[in-house]
């Protein structure tokens, strides 16, 4: 599979399902241009031990290991607070690393967000590169610049507008995610079939081949994959800063946030909820038609996000969404699909809301 280039000048993008085009860049950047001293990879535990040493073994074989370090820090949502950035930045004096040195975020939304973030932060700013290996990585967070971390409870509460150098995505490291990690990150991608504004060809696309995207075909996984990953790095030239048409990116977010604890959901697969419930909405105010819900409920379905309503308790849905700090002025903001594959941005009250589901939710 050769190397497929996309995005824009903002966000440039490679796709491929190996290294060896990202070794080369590599090789001129640090030995033939000289443009970097030191290049640091940092990643996580989990994925050093499936993924690190080829890694590795494909950028050494063109470019020499003397000017590598390594950071591995622990996997899980608790590293991306200020204890391991703190790590991290010690680590970078540690090595040496001058205004010349480069990271590389090798891992997925964690390492990103956070090795993002230290390479914004470094002697004010230094180069990175993001290699994200998780599907949402690779479709969302790798893309648009929006470094972080966590302060306690409190999900990116300090972070920094960074944009990489350019995203490297290898789709042959998607094979050794956990199947619940795998499944959450179909949640994102049907998530743009909803949002992409193309007539509904993505949406067909994740139809027609469901069975061959969810299994890792080859030729499938990189379509899907590049197709969000372009339509992401269109909006983040639209809005970088998130102003205006970035929120679209949060489609499903606001139920799916408001449930994602409670029923201690993956995020991926709170979004998938978060999205039937925002088509269920949809319907009821007459933004959409029936068969347009009918086939995206199904869509979303076919990758396995079947849940029982049932359970859900509106009154403590509607309390969470108020909780967000999104919402703190008054009435909520709501992405909702108004027309097949496009969604817009309302402000609904939160009375309105929990009248309007405690009404609908029995046919779901
Ligand atoms: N910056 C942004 O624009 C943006 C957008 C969306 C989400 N995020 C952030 O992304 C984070 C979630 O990212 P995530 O879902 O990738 O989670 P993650 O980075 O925690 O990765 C999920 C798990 O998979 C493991 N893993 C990663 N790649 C693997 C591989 N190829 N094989 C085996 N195991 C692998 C990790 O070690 C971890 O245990 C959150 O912190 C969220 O806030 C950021």
């Amino acid at each position: 599979m050769k190397l497929i280039t996309t995005g824009n000048n903002l966000c440039r993008i490679m796709v491929s399902d190996e290294y060896t085009e990202l070794a080369k860049i590599l090789y001129e950047l640090v030995e033939r241009d000289e443009k970097y001293d030191k290049v640091v990879i940092v990643t996580d535990e989990n994925v050093e031990v499936n993924l690190y040493d080829d890694f590795v073994k494909s950028i050494f074989a063109i470019t020499n290991s003397k000017y590598f370090s390594k950071i591995c820090i622990k996997p899980g949502e608790e590293s991306k607070c200020l204890d391991t950035f703190n790590e991290i930045i010690s680590k970078f004096i540690d090595i040496g690393m001058s205004r010349k040195s480069l990271v590389i975020a090798f891992g997925g939304g964690v390492v990103g967000d956070l090795a993002g973030f230290a390479a914004a932060t470094y002697m004010r700013g230094i180069d990175y590169i993001q290699v994200p290996t998780t599907i949402l990585s690779q479709v969302d967070s790798a893309i648009g610049g929006k470094t972080g971390i966590d302060v306690g409870v409190y999900k990116n509460m300090i972070g920094a507008f960074k944009q990489p150098l350019f995203t490297y995505i290898n789709t042959e490291t998607l094979k050794t995610l956990p199947s619940d990690e795998l499944k959450s990150g179909f949640g994102e991608v049907i998530k743009y079939a909803a949002i992409m504004d193309d007539n509904g060809e993505f949406e067909k696309f994740l139809n027609d081949n469901a069975v061959e995207v969810k299994y890792l075909d080859n030729e499938k996984i990189i379509k899907a994959i590049m197709k969000c990953a372009e339509f992401k790095a269109r909006i983040v030239k639209a809005d970088e800063r998130e102003t205006g048409l970035r929120k679209i990116l949060n489609f499903g977010h606001t139920f799916g946030h408001a449930i994602e604890m409670e029923y201690g959901l993956k995020h991926g697969e709170a979004v998938a909820v978060g999205m039937k419930i925002a088509f269920k909405v949809a319907l009821a105010k007459g933004y959409i038609k029936k068969d347009y819900y009918d086939n995206f409920v199904e869509l979303i379905d076919k990758y396995d996000f079947e849940f029982d309503f049932s359970k859900i308790n509106i009154e403590k849905l509607v309390e969470n969404i108020k909780k967000d700090k999104k919402n703190s002025f008054g009435d909520i903001s709501v992405i909702l699909p108004d027309a097949s594959s496009c969604v817009g941005i309302f402000k609904m009250s939160s009375d309105d809301i929990e009248e309007l589901l405690k009404k609908e939710f029995n046919f779901m």
